[in-house]
């Protein structure tokens, strides 16, 4: 795991014999579910018997029907560039899912194919903002949103949420937190905890921002797997805010490396032309695979289901292992732990259960930087009888 003190020697050498090293890197904090699963595979590689509780990826692989249509793409079709903003088959399917799913009718020229979510966050921030605007996000909230805009210029200013808000942002806690940014980055389900904003907070939040002239942008990257009542898009109540959205996730395609965004009408222009020379395009033959994951529901479906009695079981055993302040998250798969009566380090806490039960988590400090010691993320999307076994190790190690 990279230290404190690495990161500070970094920010530290400005020059490297007689080159110039930018700062950008010394201001982006290491990404620890990153970190762990390097550990993690290291000791895997020496023989141990790893369970990945580290990262958000579900287990099992893609559905049969996506790597058939690879297998089909790949002997008749041409894996070359595709337009820019990706292939238009896939795009108006997209389109039509919103028609389906949240009755909202988007055109297929504001679908943006991307390389994974993280491609898309990338475009949106470039498109949307200029170098010194500011966006406000949440913690605990998924670290990459804050190094992304960092390296782009943007300054991240960070909303400290809490269970009275079941850890989302509302209009009263913006309003209070000073003047009004250039953008909101929300996420439902989030990671790490998992929490949906329903159909009232997500209205009321889309009003505010249009009101104050915020640019929202919704991660929905956990559509799809939710355990309750299904998840809303912004797109049901802006006309002006960035959707983004994944393959990784509910379609389970995480290596695949393909996403997409919906982009107001204002934006498309510069999505498109920024897209053309970031990436040129998304994979082709992920965006031939990721056409068939529409029919997958089935497969994708069991899986949720998966999802669930993984957390059933998690919710059920974790407190026994002295894991007694949990949030039941309504979506992803994600169990966020307040850790506080077993540790005050989280990062050594994690470090000890991956080396001496070989059980790997993520440090709540990933999370939130300022409170995350206190915090532990399970995730939970990997098979059954690893989660049990996970479980009954850490009972045994806090026993
Ligand atoms: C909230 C959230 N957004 C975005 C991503 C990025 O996913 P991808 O780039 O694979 O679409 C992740 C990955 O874990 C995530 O948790």
């Amino acid at each position: 795991m990279i230290g404190a003190a690495s990161v500070w020697r970094w920010a530290k050498s400005f020059r490297a014999g007689g080159m110039k090293i930018a700062n950008r890197g010394a201001e982006i904090a290491p990404f620890y579910a990153m970190e762990v699963l390097k550990a993690a595979n290291d000791r895997a590689a020496a023989g141990d018997d790893v369970l990945h509780m580290e990262v958000g990826e579900p287990g099992g692989g893609s559905p049969r029907l996506v790597l058939e249509a690879a297998e089909k793409a790949l002997r008749s079709s041409r894996i070359g560039y595709t337009e820019a903003l990706g292939i238009r088959p896939l795009r108006e399917r997209i389109a039509r899912y919103y028609e389906e799913v949240h009755d909202t009718v988007v055109d297929p020229s504001q679908i943006a194919i991307t390389t994974g979510s993280s491609g898309a966050f990338v475009l949106a921030f470039l498109a949307a903002f200029d170098p010194g605007d500011r966006v406000l996000l949440t913690t605990p909230g998924y670290p990459a949103y804050p190094n992304i805009l960092k390296s782009v210029g943007v300054a991240p200013e960070i909303l400290e949420t809490g269970p009275e808000t079941r850890f989302q942002p509302t209009p009263r806690l913006i309003a209070a937190a000073g003047p009004a940014p250039d953008g909101l980055l929300v996420a439902s389900p989030a990671n790490p905890t998992g929490t949906m904003l329903d159909q009232e907070a997500m209205s009321r939040l889309a009003d505010y921002c249009a009101e104050n002239g915020i640019r929202l942008i919704s991660d929905e990257v956990y559509h799809g797997i939710t355990y309750g009542k299904p998840a809303v898009s912004a797109l049901e109540f802006s006309e002006s805010a960035i959707v983004i959205n994944s393959f990784s996730k509910y379609y389970s395609m995480t290596g695949w490396r393909v996403g997409w965004m919906v982009v107001p009408q204002e934006l498309v222009r510069s999505v498109e032309m920024l897209g053309q020379s970031v990436a040129i395009s998304a994979p082709a033959l992920s965006q031939y695979a990721a056409l068939a994951a529409f029919d997958a529901s089935a497969e994708l479906d069991a899986k949720v289901a998966g999802y669930a009695r993984n957390r059933e079981l998690l919710l059920g055993e974790l407190p026994l292992a002295g894991f007694d302040k949990l949030a039941p998250a309504d979506g992803a798969f994600y169990v966020f732990a307040d850790v506080t009566r077993l540790t005050n380090d989280s990062m050594e806490f994690c470090r000890r259960m991956l080396a001496e039960i070989g059980v790997a988590t993520t440090p709540g400090i990933d999370f939130d930087p300022d409170r995350g010691h206190a915090f532990v993320r399970f995730s939970f999307a990997g098979d059954y009888d690893d989660v049990a076994e996970a479980a009954r190790r850490i009972k045994k190690w806090l026993s």
